[in-house]
């Protein structure tokens, strides 16, 4: 039976589950470790969203590496995006002549990632590259690749394993998306 979780009235089914994520994990590193194989790339977790998603991946990276952050907001408690993204905190590394991946839990208007890109492309990395654990289908705002995707999901509001409902949430071990009926009727 699909587990359901009743959070401020809306109704959640679990959508991708721990294992699922695990498993997805061990496949992007793979990947990252074959085409990052001698070289020292420094991989950005955009914050706060992106630091669980970040800290497993990492622990599947087997070359050397470093780790940064930067914290963007932009949805404040809402479901949809304010539209106007802000640095609530830069990069405390330097970039240029550096091999930057950029990780993100979830690519959904597609205005943070491109915002981000255009703040790490201004230091002149030597290679820019992109990891998300979820990606939205059919976002109009981005006109570049996002080079390593965990899951294409629908466009649907999507909570848990780092994504948060009105700051909450986060802590959730799956993933879960709202259910069609939205909101749960009154019991
Ligand atoms: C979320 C998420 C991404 C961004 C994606 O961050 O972590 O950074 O939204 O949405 P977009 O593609 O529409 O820009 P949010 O601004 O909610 O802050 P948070 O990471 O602190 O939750």
């Amino acid at each position: 039976m699909t587990e359901l979780l009743k959070i401020n009235g809306d109704m959640f089914e679990k959508f991708i589950s721990e294992e699922q994520i695990r498993g997805r994990i061990k496949e992007l590193a793979a990947r990252i470790n074959a085409d990052y194989s001698g070289r020292i790339p420094i991989f950005i977790g955009v914050l706060n969203g992106a630091f669980i998603f970040l800290s497993d991946l990492i622990r599947e990276i087997s070359i050397d590496c470093e780790i940064d952050f930067f914290k963007l907001s932009s949805y404040g408690d809402a479901k949809i995006s304010s539209g106007q993204v802000k640095l609530l905190k830069d990069l405390d590394c330097q970039v240029s002549g550096r091999d930057i991946i950029v990780v993100e839990d979830i690519v959904d208007s597609g205005l943070s990632i491109a915002f981000t890109k255009k703040i790490i492309e201004k230091e002149n990395p030597k290679s820019l590259k992109f990891v998300s654990l979820l990606l939205k289908k059919g976002i109009p705002k981005i006109d570049f690749t996002i080079d390593y995707i965990g899951f294409e999901i629908p466009r649907d509001f999507v909570i848990g394993y780092g994504l948060d409902y009105a700051q909450k949430v986060r802590n959730l071990k799956s993933i879960y998306r709202i259910t069609p009926h939205g909101t749960a009727r009154p019991e």
